[in-house]
């Protein structure tokens, strides 16, 4: 299995590290969702810089942060301090989830497990359900196999569906996992799937526009 590698967010500051501290769009629908269904134990899973942590601490919920980047918990927790906040922080590698089983109510998971390879996503998915109370809903975004990223040859291909991005900056050699719509059903198919999106995104890069194409993905245990 490839060798785990969290992001570098020490070199993530100024207008990058605005762009981060910003809740994302979804996340002000699953507030209210999760708050209309009295949801309390939340998981934010590879939890960056904290925005959805801060987002969801600031609506009573019980927040547990976790991130394999210290970094990345150590400038959570100094956020949360800032805002009167408190949560539980860990600092660990999402293959193995130092909680207990049906330990959350829902998770929260943008652009995070994707960080690995088919063999690795197979074990943080045991791992999800592991943590998930019966009802417990998860958000998840994956990245499709039409992203730019996945087209570029030049990037070592770890197994059918995985590549080491070589780009530089903050996820410089961190595995992607990329799929399509019949493996979302095959990797999610004990779970309750609510619904699945696609999204594009469009890059500006100098002379050129990259696309990247997320899945956003909410299931349930039964
Ligand atoms: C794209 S960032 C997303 C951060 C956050 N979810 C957000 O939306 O702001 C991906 C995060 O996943 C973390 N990560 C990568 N691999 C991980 C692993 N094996 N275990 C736990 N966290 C991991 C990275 O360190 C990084 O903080």
């Amino acid at each position: 299995m490839v060798k785990s590698k969290g992001w570098n967010w020490k070199i993530v500051k100024d207008e990058k590290e605005e762009f981060w501290k910003t809740p994302s769009v979804e996340s002000y629908y699953l507030l209210n969702r999760w708050r209309e269904q009295n949801k309390k134990d939340f998981l934010d899973l590879g939890c960056g810089l904290g925005r959805h942590s801060i987002l969801f601490g600031k609506n009573k919920f019980d927040v547990c942060c976790f991130d394999i980047s210290k970094e990345a918990i150590d400038r959570t927790k100094e956020w949360a301090k800032e805002e009167n906040l408190e949560f539980d922080y860990k600092v660990g590698d999402m293959l193995k989830l130092p909680y207990n089983d049906e330990q959350f109510d829902c998770i929260y998971c943008k652009n995070v497990i994707s960080h690995t390879d088919t063999e690795g996503m197979k074990k943080i998915i045991k791992e999800l359900d592991r943590v998930m109370k019966h009802g417990c809903e998860c958000y998840i975004t994956l990245l499709s196999k039409d992203t730019w990223g996945f087209k570029q040859d030049s990037w070592p291909l770890i197994d059918e569906n995985t590549r080491l991005k070589m780009q530089e900056g903050p996820e410089y050699k961190v595995p992607h996992f990329y799929v399509d719509y019949n493996l979302i059903k095959e990797l999610f198919k004990d779970f309750k799937i609510i619904n699945i999106h696609q999204e594009i995104e469009y890059i500006e890069k100098q002379n050129s526009v990259l696309e990247s194409y997320h899945y956003h993905i909410l299931i349930q245990k039964y």
